[in-house]
């Protein structure tokens, strides 16, 4: 996962498309949903802030009597809206915005994804759930967390390809210190799930990295081959790329 939102949306059909497809494969919907019993069981509506595809908007769709998702990238808004008509969830509402420009009423629970930008030091969201009535029973955020695998090789391709290390951004303890500053304690709650992404050939995967990277020309794809070939894994006539992650889940009841 990306942190471009902010300057320029890497969101198109093509790169929602292989997030979907990876997370199609994914346990992390099932281990966020796992690490937050309690305030499910007090919900009945969700709030997903920053919901993309839907990886979690739909299963929270799956508990709720009512789950609103906020999104403003057109690509992701899109295939959301795709998912839920397929999936005849007619509990989900989807709102074409960025955070803080649309108004959002109140709902039970709050979630909000590795969306780093809405998480960080003074951000306003964060001061609105702790202060505000956003969120009437609970907050469930998600920030990557050290100890996963090398996400998309980007640590290993960034100084040979890009001349530079890769800025990794975990971040949680970040968060969980503005939410401690604005006066919660929130409980966290370590998850670990598959990230793997499939790809139909090698020169799709070629693609995948050239525009997550932001690269051009042959020679850079030329490396690309080569390094994804030994990498990637052969599986039911798919490649492969086999990923762990780890996140934290910051959560707090409402009280
Ligand atoms: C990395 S994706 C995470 C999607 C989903 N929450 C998940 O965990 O799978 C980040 C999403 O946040 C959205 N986003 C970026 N800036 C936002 C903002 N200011 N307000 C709401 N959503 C935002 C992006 O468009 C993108 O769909």
């Amino acid at each position: 996962m990306l942190s471009k939102e902010r300057s320029r949306s890497i969101w198109s059909e093509r790169t929602v498309a292989w997030y979907r497809r990876a997370n199609e494969r994914s346990d992390y919907a099932e281990e966020f949903l796992a690490a937050i019993p309690d305030l499910l069981a007090c919900s009945r509506t969700a709030l997903d802030v920053g919901a993309g595809f839907g990886a979690l908007t739909l299963p929270l769709a799956r508990l709720m009597e009512r789950v609103t998702a906020v999104e403003p990238s057109a690509a992701m808004a899109a295939a959301l809206r795709a998912a839920v008509a397929g999936g005849r969830h007619g509990n989900v509402a989807v709102i074409e915005a960025a955070w803080g420009d649309a108004p959002v009423p109140p709902h039970d629970l709050v979630v909000c994804a590795h969306v780093s930008h809405l998480l960080g030091r003074g951000a306003p969201f964060l001061a609105a759930l702790t202060h505000g009535e956003l969120a009437r029973r609970g907050v469930a955020l998600v920030r990557d967390a050290p100890g996963g695998d090398d996400k998309f090789f980007f640590g290993e391709l960034y100084p040979i390809l890009l001349g530079r290390p890769y800025g990794k951004s975990c971040g949680f303890e970040e968060t969980a210190e503005e939410v401690a500053r604005l006066g919660v304690v929130p409980k966290l709650t370590t998850i670990e799930y598959h990230s793997d992404q499939p790809f139909d050939s090698l020169e799709e995967a070629c693609d995948f990295w050239m525009e997550y990277m932001g690269l051009e020309g042959a020679e850079p794809r030329a490396y690309l081959r080569g390094f994804l070939a030994g990498r990637l894994r052969r599986e039911n006539g798919e490649w492969i790329a086999s990923f762990r992650k780890r996140a934290v889940v910051i959560h707090w009841a409402v009280t």
